[in-house]
Formats: structure tokens, C-alpha cells, sequence
């Protein structure tokens, strides 16, 4: 295994749309792998191939309290229900935190690592994770989502925290 080298806004590659991988072969395997080494050594909760300078459609997701990461190749939202207000970073815009609004729960199709279909339905920070990683895929950035600029705030301990969707829980309405 392998670290990818983090991009970092404005890399212009976090802005493009990465592609649907037709064979999921030995190099996307080893793709994966260093992906899943490159969030562990970053502290990250998630990653997108091309925070990795990759455009394949290949995403990770691991959160604190998961045995395993979630692999997911081609993944598409089938459906997003609900809104509610989290506090949200991303690996690729470090020492900066915001307020935005993502779904309370979606549901997600996508291949493992060894190509097998699945679904999962998820709520709370796993969507919220889904939600982030599948936009990295389509060069969309969490910054997006906030109407105003003045909502970005600088993180207290710049650089130090597992950002990447690190959600604090504040549901709009309970
Ligand atoms: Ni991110």
C-alpha cells in the first residue's frame, strides 16, 4: 500500500467529475487499499479518489465506532429524505469548519471492492458521510451548500482535527 498525496482547495482535480469504473480489477483494488491508508493516516472519517488526485468513481467511509470501512465503487443516492443542520469539515479544505444542511436519512447503491452489488440505507453521520463523499465525486465541495461565506469558520485547533464530515449532531428539529 501506498499514501496518495492530499489535495488541497483549489486544486482544480477536486472540481472534476470523476468516472464510473467499468472493471474492478487488481489496480482498483490497489487503489482502494491506498485510499483506506491515506484516510487513516490523515485522520479522515472519509475520502474520494480524487482527494487523492485519482478520477475514478471510488470512495471510503470510516467512522469512529466501525469495525471495517465501507468501500464504495460507482456509488449513486437512490433517495435522500429530510433535513437537518450539521457542523461539517472536509480533508481538502483544512483548518475551516461550517454549519450546513444535509438529509437525515439516504439510501445508496454501490459495488465493494470485489464488485458485488449493495445498498445501504443510513442516517444520522453515515449519510451524512455518504452525502459528502458521493459529492466529491461529482467535484462538489461541502462549501457549496453555505449561502454565505461568513459561515465558514476557522477550526479552534487548526490542522488537528479528524475532519471529513466530523459531524457534530444538532438535528433542526428533534
Ligand atoms: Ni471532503
Amino acid at each position: 500500500m501506498a499514501l496518495l498525496q492530499l489535495r488541497i482547495v483549489p486544486d482544480p482535480v477536486l472540481r472534476r467529475k470523476t468516472r464510473h469504473v467499468r472493471d474492478i480489477d487488481a489496480s482498483i483494488q490497489r487503489l482502494v487499499d491506498d485510499m483506506r491508508e491515506t484516510m487513516r493516516f490523515e485522520h479522515g472519517i472519509g475520502l474520494a479518489a480524487n482527494q487523492g488526485g485519482v478520477l475514478h468513481r471510488v470512495a471510503v467511509i470510516h467512522l469512529p465506532e466501525a469495525e471495517e470501512p465501507i468501500i464504495l465503487i460507482n456509488p449513486e443516492v437512490l433517495r435522500r429524505e429530510g433535513q437537518r443542520e450539521v457542523e461539517e469539515g472536509c480533508l481538502s479544505i483544512p483548518g475551516y469548519r461550517a454549519m450546513l444542511f444535509r438529509s437525515v436519512t439516504v439510501r445508496v447503491k454501490a459495488q465493494d471492492r470485489d464488485g458485488k452489488p449493495f445498498r445501504i440505507k443510513a442516517q444520522e453521520l453515515l449519510a451524512q458521510a455518504l452525502e459528502h463523499e458521493i459529492d466529491h465525486l461529482n467535484g462538489v465541495l461541502y462549501i457549496d451548500h453555505i449561502d454565505d461565506p461568513a459561515k465558514l469558520v476557522k477550526s479552534e485547533q487548526e490542522g488537528q482535527q479528524p475532519v471529513e464530515a466530523a459531524a457534530a449532531e444538532r438535528a433542526r428539529n428533534p
